[in-house]
Order: structure tokens, then C-alpha cells, then sequence
């Protein structure tokens, strides 16, 4: 059994909209093991983003046990500051909505989050660039980002997820605007950071993306439920459980 990181007990988290209360996620149990690819398949608004936010703890549940990283997270325990620093040290986030820099070239959207972390400016510039053209981005280094395509611009959001470094990465909709030959090479790229130990949750639509997750869960009424999966990859494909 893989060692857990991500554990999910009882989670329970509605928003409340005008007069309506949304049940969002019902009683979600989950438990992801270092080194595990997991994704996650729901219809639109089946809750895939409001798990994620609440595993890269920037939401939290409402009731039921969240402990990421051998750390119980719960905002009556934390602060703001710990729960910033617990995220920079350890979860890589990757979001729906890109969140680039819009007047930064490609580049310095992964070059200045790098100079934050105290890379110095030639070693920053390095592994930016490498990150980038690991992508197939060598040719938009220097573009600014709102000239970028959407898939470009998502796949510059990785980059500077990757380049940062986490132990766990959690991913809405990576490749939702990749075509299949950049889809496939970004799962390539994420394989390898995977098969060094690295966690990835994925929430997906994208069926290309199923011989990569050693394990896929669906989100349903709110429960997630476990899929059989077919086809594993690698030799250390396996369980959580
Ligand atoms: N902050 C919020 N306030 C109110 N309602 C919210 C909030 N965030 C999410 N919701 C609602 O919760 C439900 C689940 O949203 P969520 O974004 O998690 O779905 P999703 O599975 O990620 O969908 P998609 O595949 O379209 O990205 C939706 O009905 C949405 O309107
Ligand atoms: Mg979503």
C-alpha cells in the first residue's frame, strides 16, 4: 500500500446561493497514496473544483476530516499565514481559470513565482525556460500572455505549477484545451514528475487521460465513487487502499 497524503473522511461542504442551499459534496471519502495519480470524473457542476479547492486547502469542508500532507486541515486550527505556507511548501495548484499574469510574457509567469522563492535570477531563468520547453513551448518564451492561445496559456499555468515544485498537485481540467498530441505530453511530463514520487488529482473530462491515472473515481450526488479501472499504467500501478 502506498504511503497516504491526501485523506478524505466525511467531507460535507454546501454554498449557499440566494434563498437555496447548494449540497454540493455529501459525505466524500478518499484516501491517495504518495506517488498515486488519481483523477477525478463528474458532470459540470457535480463539485470537482470545490474538492480540489478543498484539498489545496483555499476551501474548506463544512464537516468531515481533511489531512493533507500528515497535516489535519481545518481553518479553526490554522491561520491564514500557516495555511499559505503549508500550501507554498507543499501543494502545486493548478486551476480551471488559468490565473497568469496578463501583462507578463510566458516566461516571467514562471520566472518571477521562482525569484519569490529565492532562486537566484540565472537559476530561475533556467529552469523557467526548461519547464516552458518541456511543454512544447519554446517559441512563446517570449510572448506576452493575453496574445497566447488558451491551450498555450494553460499549458504556461503548468509550467509554473512544475517549475515551483510540490509534493501533491492538484489539477482542474488540465488539458480541457489541448489538442491530443499536447494533452498527451503534458500526461507524459506529469508521469515522470509521478513516477519520482510526486502526487497528482486531476478532475477531467477528457476520457484520453484514463491509461494514465492508476486509479479514477467519478463524483456522483455529491459521493465519490471508485471505478474499476481497466488499463493501469506503470509497474507500480496500484491502490490507495
Ligand atoms: N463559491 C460558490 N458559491 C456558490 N455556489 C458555488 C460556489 N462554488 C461552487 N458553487 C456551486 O457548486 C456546484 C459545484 O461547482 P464546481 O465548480 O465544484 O463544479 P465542477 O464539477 O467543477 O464543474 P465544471 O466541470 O463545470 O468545472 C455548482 O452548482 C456551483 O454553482
Ligand atoms: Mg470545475
Amino acid at each position: 500500500m502506498r504511503l497516504p497524503i491526501v485523506k478524505l473522511k466525511g467531507v460535507h461542504k454546501s454554498y449557499v446561493y440566494g434563498e437555496e442551499r447548494i449540497h454540493v459534496l455529501r459525505g466524500v471519502d478518499l484516501k491517495v497514496g504518495r506517488g498515486e495519480m488519481v483523477g477525478v470524473f463528474g458532470p459540470s457542476g457535480s463539485g470537482k473544483s470545490t474538492l480540489l479547492h478543498i484539498i489545496s486547502t483555499l476551501d474548506f469542508a463544512d464537516e468531515g476530516y481533511v489531512e493533507v500532507m500528515d497535516t489535519v486541515i481545518d481553518p479553526r486550527r490554522m491561520g491564514e499565514d500557516d495555511l499559505a505556507i503549508f500550501r507554498r511548501k507543499y501543494i502545486g495548484i493548478i486551476f480551471q481559470s488559468h490565473n497568469l499574469f496578463p501583462e507578463m510574457t510566458a516566461l516571467e509567469n514562471v520566472y518571477f513565482p521562482l525569484l519569490m522563492k529565492g532562486y537566484s535570477p540565472l537559476r530561475a531563468r533556467r529552469r523557467a525556460e526548461e519547464v516552458l520547453e518541456s511543454l512544447g513551448l519554446r517559441d512563446e518564451i517570449k510572448k506576452n500572455v493575453q496574445y497566447l492561445s488558451g491551450g498555450e496559456r494553460q499549458r504556461v499555468a503548468v509550467a509554473r505549477a512544475i517549475a515551483m515544485g510540490a509534493e501533491v498537485y492538484v489539477c482542474d481540467e488540465p488539458t480541457a484545451e489541448l489538442d491530443k498530441e499536447n494533452a498527451l505530453n503534458l500526461m507524459e511530463v506529469l508521469r515522470a514528475l509521478c513516477e519520482e514520487g510526486r502526487t497528482f488529482i486531476i478532475a477531467t473530462h477528457d476520457e484520453r487521460l484514463l491509461p494514465y491515472f492508476h486509479t479514477v473515481y467519478t463524483l456522483d450526488s455529491g459521493v465519490l465513487k471508485r471505478k474499476k479501472k481497466e488499463v493501469e499504467h506503470g509497474e507500480n500501478a496500484g491502490s490507495s487502499e
